[in-house]
């Protein structure tokens, strides 16, 4: 095996990073564990520090390097920033902390996903509604993302109509993803959107998938809901394929040949736990307690635990 060969096969071996606020990335999580099933993944929630979308721009920034910082130590090959605030405020600075461990954000995955959910008939009069956190809704990314991504396909700009949803996230949070007060939540929230008549309207925030129930019965009948996964999906592929970093030669290993999935979180994990059980419909043995502010700029590396 020369150099380069055996760099590739040792960096195969290490698990993919995921972090969100909260259990929102487990949305993202979920569709890479069911596409990747001999990948190992550690995911971080950061609920002790949650919800990331009704804070500064450089908290938020703050938080997403710690949280780098901690996912390099532990040794991953790749890192997704499962959360549109984070990649809102603080994708380029991550991307930039964890050269040349590639990094995928959702925002411009979920961008893509928009303009391939258009009807072809629709070129000429798209609208596109985007849901999202406070900061991601204030950043405006998502307009100037689907704008670019028109403007370098030849499509005609869309109409656009962006909507903070900002209860969903602790919504999401306790569980409360149906009901009788998630409908008034969502009807609230979506009373403008209703009337824009959206062709397709992007769940903005990890979180929002959870509640596509509540969010569908709140928009015209027909309005496609979309998410940023099944693009998030592609992208961690291509970067499997590219370098040759796939964990086994074989994708469609056994259930007894599964990767292992390893869960951080910043608060007490029980709350955590039970709603990602939940979610994930599996069993979490633990999930790990990670004091986050110990990795303050490079800070308490020397203490970091093996990798799995
Ligand atoms: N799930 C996150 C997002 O995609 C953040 C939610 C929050 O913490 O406010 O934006």
């Amino acid at each position: 095996m020369d150099q380069r060969d055996k760099r590739s096969h040792d960096m195969a071996k290490l698990p993919i990073g995921i972090f969100d606020s909260g259990i929102g990335g487990l949305t993202v999580l979920k569709t890479l564990y069911n596409a990747f099933p001999a990948e190992s993944f550690i995911y971080v929630g950061d609920l002790g520090r949650s919800p990331y979308g009704s804070k500064a721009a450089d908290t938020v920034q703050r938080y997403a390097l710690q949280i780098t910082d901690f996912l390099l130590h532990q040794g991953v090959k790749m890192i997704v920033i499962a959360c549109n605030t984070a990649s809102a405020v603080a994708g380029n600075a991550v991307r930039h902390r964890a050269h040349p461990i590639p990094v995928i954000e959702v925002v411009g995955c979920g961008a893509k996903m928009a303009l391939e959910m258009l009807p072809e008939e629709l070129s000429e009069d798209a609208r596109i509604g985007i849901l999202g956190t406070d900061t991601t809704v204030k950043s405006e990314v998502y307009v100037k993302r689907i704008n670019e991504l028109a403007l370098k396909t030849g499509l005609k700009l869309p109409d656009i109509q962006q909507q903070a949803c900002p209860l969903f996230v602790p919504l999401v949070e306790e569980g409360w993803w149906q009901g009788e007060l998630s409908d008034k939540i969502a009807e609230r929230y979506l009373h403008s959107m209703k009337s824009f008549e959206p062709h397709v309207v992007i769940l903005g925030c990890t979180h929002f998938p959870l509640l596509s129930g509540p969010i569908s019965r709140a928009l015209p009948e027909g309005t496609v809901l979309t998410d940023c996964a099944p693009a998030v999906v592609r992208e961690v592929r291509t970067i499997l394929d590219d370098r040759g970093w796939h964990a086994a030669e074989r994708t469609d290993v056994a259930e007894s040949n599964r990767g292992k999935t390893v869960f951080y979180c910043s608060d007490t994990g029980d709350t955590f736990r039970r709603q990602a059980e939940r979610f994930l419909d599996m069993t979490i043995e633990f999930v790990h307690h990670v004091d986050l502010e110990m990795y303050e700029d490079g800070e308490g590396l020397e203490c970091f635990p093996q990798p799995i």
